[in-house]
């Protein structure tokens, strides 16, 4: 049986101060669901202090970049020498990133080796657009990022992969993938993984869903068989919200 994993990722929002207050609050009302993975990535200048507030909890900390380098003259980057003890996961490949900072796959497959190199878990987010969907085309598309993504990686190192299929046409919109349609295409990603990798990764590796996910559909898709959990964006920002997708979470797949 897969763990469930909720990551909250929090993109540019919350300062420091708001982040620490807000982690306090959520980490009791989580507690009791300790069948589910919970993860927070909060911005690098609040993952430190994140990390501090949560160490006597078993919520987990994420951050949302890395580059590949230990260190170097790379003015802006986070390292994965950095991120070791502080996190445990780290977001690679989100479509924002792809979008506006010119991330490719092969930079999220070098991110991605770079991470597992350094002990830390990378979530790697794949999903096509609107206009890929609209074509047909995101069967090839995301099989493409996630060949891209994983070349490369050992069979033993894939237990320590999350995927993350966040369509772009559903993150931040309000419009989502009905559960049956996020259920065929992770169902889809998991076939590229045992093409690659054999069922016994495959069975094991961990796929989320992403893109408009709420308290409202979050048991649409707990109650999906290939899907393991959700990358959530907006409704990880508040307590409320957070604690009930990890209440559907933890419900629909009876942990
Ligand atoms: P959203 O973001 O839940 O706000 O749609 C998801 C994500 O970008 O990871």
């Amino acid at each position: 049986m897969r763990m469930p994993i909720i990551a909250g990722n929090w993109k540019m929002y919350k300062t420091l101060a708001e982040s620490v207050s807000f982690v306090q609050e959520l980490a009791p009302h989580l507690a009791p669901f300790n069948g589910v993975e919970r993860v927070v990535c909060p911005t690098f200048i609040a993952v430190a202090a994140v990390a501090d507030a949560l160490k006597n909890t078993d919520i987990k900390v994420g951050a949302q970049q890395l580059h590949w380098e230990t260190q170097g003259a790379f003015t802006s980057q986070i390292s994965p020498t950095m991120l070791q003890g502080l996190v445990e996961y780290v977001i690679i490949g989100h479509s924002e990133c792809r979008a506006y900072l010119g991330e490719t796959d092969e930079t999220v497959n070098k991110k991605a080796k770079a991470a597992l190199a350094h002990g830390l878990k990378p979530i790697v987010a794949v999903g096509e657009s609107l206009a890929q969907n609209e074509a047909g085309e995101t069967e090839s598309f995301v099989s493409g990022q996630v060949r891209g993504g994983l070349a490369g990686i050992s069979a033993p190192d894939m237990a320590n992969v999350v995927i993350a299929y966040e369509p772009i046409w559903a993150i931040g919109t309000g419009k989502s993938a009905s559960g049956d349609v996020a259920n065929s295409i992770i169902g889809m990603i998991r076939g590229v993984v045992r093409d690659l990798y054999g069922n016994d990764v495959a069975n094991a590796l961990r796929i989320q869903y992403g893109g408009s996910v709420k308290p409202e559909n979050m048991a649409e898709y707990m109650s999906q068989p290939e899907i393991d959990g959700a990358l959530v964006g907006g409704a990880s920002l508040k307590v409320a919200d957070f604690t009930a997708l990890v209440k559907a979470a933890a419900e629909s797949k009876g942990v």
